[in-house]
């Protein structure tokens, strides 16, 4: 099970973070992936400065906008969770 936080912190939260995590949403129900992904809010991962922060799995992602999880998921989640690259 691959674990996806989205800081929800003040400023990760006045920097889009809720449309962040709505787009995760979106894209875990496309793909029917829910049994498989574990999507939480997660407060500052201090990286406040760096825009919206993003951990996957251990690796962490900052400046993330709704328009960037697409990639996020196709160059990350999915070959994390299916070992491929
Ligand atoms: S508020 Fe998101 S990293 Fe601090």
């Amino acid at each position: 099970m691959l674990t996806i936080q989205v800081c929800v912190g003040s400023s990760c939260f006045l920097r889009g973070a809720m449309n962040v995590i709505a787009e995760f949403e979106n894209i875990i129900a496309h793909y029917k992936m829910d049994d498989l992904l574990i999507l939480k809010g997660n407060f500052c991962l201090e990286r406040c400065n760096e825009g919206t922060t993003v951990k996957i799995g251990e690796k962490v992602f900052t400046g993330i906008r709704c328009e960037d999880v697409n990639g996020l998921f196709d160059n990350e989640v999915i070959p994390a969770v299916f070992g491929v690259k």
